[in-house]
C-alpha cells in the first residue's frame, strides 16, 4: 500500500530531523504504524537549503500553500513557529481536511481554542507531543497514561535554553550572554531567544499541560511569567551555598479557588532529582491522586529529540487512519469543559 503521504511546512533543526529519522528507521516505524510514512514534499522560503537535505527523496517547493491544496497529502506538519503565517496555514490545512503535526507550542498556547474548534468540527487530528518538553512524551503520558487521575500539580524544566544557561554560569563561571550564544549555536533556543529568557517559551508549555491535565481552555494570557534575566551570577552562588539550585520551573496545580499556571527562578533544595538536572535536558514531575508522583526526563531541544516525538504523531495518526480508511478519527483536542479559570489565585 502506498505509504502515507507528509508534507513538512519548514525543514530547519527540527524538519531535518523529521526528514533524517524517518529515512534511518523507516522500517521500525512502518512496522509499528502498519503503514510506509514518507515525507512526500517540504515547502521552505530557503528552497536551496531544503534541497540539500532532502535531495532527490522529496520534491521541494517555495510556496506552503501548494501542499495543503496537494490532494495526495495526508498530514501537514507545521514546523514554522510562531503565532502569524503558523496560524493561517494550519487553519488553511485543517479547512482542506488535512491531519496535522505541531511543535508549534506558542501557536497552542495562544490560539489553541481556535485550532481545536476548527480541527473537531472538520473532523481531522491536530497532534502536538513535539510541542511540550520535545522528546519526552509527556502529552501522551498526561493524556493517556495518567487518564485514571485526577492530576493534582505539574512542575518541570521545561526550557532546555534556560536551564542549559543556568548549569553552565553555575559550573563554569561564565556569563549569561555567552552561554547563550552557545545555546544558540546548539540549536536550543528560539528564533527570538527572548521567549526562552523571559520564561514566555516555558509558560507556552505549561499552558499546554495544564489545559490537558485540568480540561480548561488554554489560557496562556492568565500565566504569571517571569524569566531568569533577572538573575545574577551571585544570586546561583548564593542558593548554592545555602543548599539550593535555581531552576525555572512551570508549574501548574489544581486548588481550592482554581488552578494556578505560573513560570518563574525557583529555588529548589539540591538534593531533589530536578534539582540536578543539567544542561538543556528538560524534566517533568506529575502528581496525580492515584499514582502519586511521576518523573519524565529527557532532551526538551534538538533536532532528533523533537522529531522523535513529531513522528510519534506521524505514527499514531497513521494507526488512526489505518483503523478507519475513510479519516473520519476523533479530535484529538482539548477537553471542552472548563473547571476553572486559570490563575485567579496567583500570588
Ligand atoms: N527553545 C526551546 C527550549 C526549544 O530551549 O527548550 C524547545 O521547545
Amino acid at each position: 500500500m502506498k505509504p502515507i503521504q507528509v508534507g513538512l511546512l519548514g525543514i530547519g533543526t527540527v524538519g531535518s530531523g523529521v526528514f533524517n529519522v524517518l529515512q534511518r528507521n523507516q522500517e521500525e516505524i512502518r512496522r509499528r504504524a502498519g503503514r510506509g510514512i514518507e515525507i512526500a514534499c517540504v515547502a521552505d522560503l530557503d528552497t536551496a537549503r531544503a534541497r540539500a537535505i532532502v535531495g532527490e527523496q522529496a520534491r521541494v517547493v517555495g510556496d506552503a500553500r501548494e501542499i495543503i491544496a496537494n490532494p495526495d497529502i495526508d498530514i501537514v506538519v507545521e514546523l514554522i513557529g510562531g503565532y502569524g503565517i503558523a496560524r493561517q496555514l494550519v487553519l488553511e490545512a485543517i479547512a482542506a481536511g488535512k491531519h496535522v503535526v505541531t511543535a508549534n507550542k506558542a501557536l497552542l498556547a495562544v490560539h489553541g481554542t481556535e485550532i481545536f474548534k476548527a480541527a473537531a468540527e472538520k473532523g481531522v487530528v491536530v497532534a502536538f507531543e513535539a510541542a511540550v518538553a520535545g522528546g519526552i512524551p509527556i502529552i501522551k503520558a498526561l493524556r493517556e497514561g495518567l487518564s485514571a487521575n485526577q492530576i493534582q500539580w505539574i512542575a518541570g524544566i521545561i526550557n532546555g535554553t534556560t536551564n542549559f544557561i543556568l548549569s553552565e554560569m553555575r559550573d563554569k563561571g561564565l556569563d549569561f550572554d555567552v552561554v547563550l550564544k552557545e545555546a544558540q549555536r546548539l540549536g536550543y533556543a528560539e528564533a527570538d531567544p527572548t521567549f526562552d529568557i523571559e520564561g514566555v517559551d516555558a509558560a507556552h508549555k505549561a499552558t499546554i499541560m495544564s489545559a490537558i491535565a485540568f480540561g480548561i481552555p488554554v489560557q496562556f494570557d492568565k500565566a504569571h511569567v517571569e524569566g531568569i534575566t533577572k538573575l545574577s551570577a551571585a544570586d546561583i552562588r548564593y542558593a548554592e551555598q545555602l543548599g539550593y539550585r535555581i531552576k525555572l520551573l512551570g508549574i501548574t496545580k489544581r486548588t481550592d479557588k482554581g488552578v494556578e499556571l505560573r513560570v518563574h527562578p525557583s529555588l529548589v533544595p539540591a538534593k531533589r532529582l530536578i534539582a540536578n538536572v543539567e544542561g538543556a535536558m528538560n524534566a517533568v514531575v506529575v502528581h496525580g491522586d492515584a499514582v502519586g508522583t511521576t518523573l519524565y526526563y529527557g532532551k526538551g531541544a534538538g533536532s532528533e529529540p523533537t522529531a522523535s516525538a513529531v513522528i510519534a504523531d506521524l505514527v499514531d495518526i497513521t494507526r488512526l487512519i489505518e483503523a478507519d480508511p475513510a479519516h473520519r478519527v476523533p479530535p484529538l483536542a482539548f477537553q471542552s469543559h472548563t473547571l476553572r479559570e486559570a490563575g485567579q489565585d496567583l500570588p
